[in-house]
This record gives structure tokens, C-alpha cells and sequence, in this order.
């Protein structure tokens, strides 16, 4: 069975208008959408996802931006033999965490210029793309 990943496109890139242009650099490189749907997370449900960064600085502004408005909610697959690299795929085509240094052709690279709002999330793992499915369509 395909690797399912959790991707999300961020309060910023709904309000923006970008879902689509992120959306499609997905599905251009190969990987399927087999869930969606455009939600506003709570902050319960935000707490959960984002568990091992309470406590740190930026958690609250983190919560408040997450909650902020809709995100669009997503699980994409990789092809069949594409195992566990559909998290790096992923990843890579999402750029860097920070925009202001993740390489131009990547999502936060074109798009994006601060960390916070950064459009996008993407599972990192096998064991988070279980648990962040389960948070979001469990
Ligand atoms: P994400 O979980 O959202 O996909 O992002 P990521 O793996 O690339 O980054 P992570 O370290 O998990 O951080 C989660 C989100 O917290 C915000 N952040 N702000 N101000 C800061 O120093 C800082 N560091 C992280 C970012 O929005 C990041 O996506
Ligand atoms: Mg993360």
C-alpha cells in the first residue's frame, strides 16, 4: 500500500489564494490527493499537532496563526514503490522551514517570507503522518 503523508496548506496560503498553485505542485510531481478538506482548527486539535513545540517561544504565536482562519487539510500518497521517501519528497518540495533562506522553486522559497507563515506543513515520518492523520481525520 502506498506511504500516506499529512500535508496542510497553512491559514496564509488560503487567505492568499495559493492553495491551488501548492496543490498542484503535488500533483505534478506525482503524488495523489485521496483526502481534503478546508477546515479551521481549533486550538485543542492545534495543541495536539504541534505538542512537542509547547513551551518553546514561538508556540503561542504558533497556535494563534494556525487557528487564525481555514487551513486546507490533506492526505497525499506517493506512488507504490516510493516507500517512506513520500515524507522527503514532500519536504523538499515545501522547502526549508524558515522562507527567508528555503531555495527559490520550493513552496516557502517562492512564496513565503516569514517563518511563522510559512503556507504549508508536512509530515516528517512514518510515526507522524499516523499520528497527525489520526489528530486530523481520525
Ligand atoms: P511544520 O511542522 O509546520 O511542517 O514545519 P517544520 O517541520 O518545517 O518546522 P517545525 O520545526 O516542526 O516547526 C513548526 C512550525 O513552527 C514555526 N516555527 N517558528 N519562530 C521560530 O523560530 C519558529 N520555529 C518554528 C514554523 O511555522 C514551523 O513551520
Ligand atoms: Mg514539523
Amino acid at each position: 500500500m502506498p506511504q500516506q503523508t499529512y500535508i496542510m496548506c497553512k491559514p496564509d496560503a488560503v487567505r492568499r489564494g495559493l492553495v491551488g498553485e501548492i496543490i498542484s505542485r503535488f500533483e505534478r510531481k506525482g503524488l495523489s490527493i485521496v483526502r481534503a478538506e478546508l477546515r479551521t482548527i481549533d486550538r485543542d486539535t492545534a495543541s495536539r499537532h504541534y505538542a512537542e513545540h509547547e513551551g518553546k517561544g514561538f508556540f503561542e504565536d504558533l497556535l494563534a496563526f494556525i487557528t487564525s482562519g481555514p487551513s486546507m487539510l490533506m492526505v497525499i500518497e506517493g506512488p507504490d514503490d516510493a516507500g517512506d521517501d513520500v515524507f522527503a519528497i514532500c519536504r523538499t518540495l515545501m522547502g526549508s522551514t524558515n522562507p527567508a533562506t528555503a531555495a527559490p522553486g520550493t513552496i516557502r522559497g517562492d512564496y513565503g517570507t516569514l517563518v511563522t507563515e510559512n503556507l504549508v506543513h508536512g509530515s516528517d515520518s512514518t510515526e507522524s503522518s499516523a499520528r497527525e492523520i489520526a489528530i486530523f481525520f481520525g
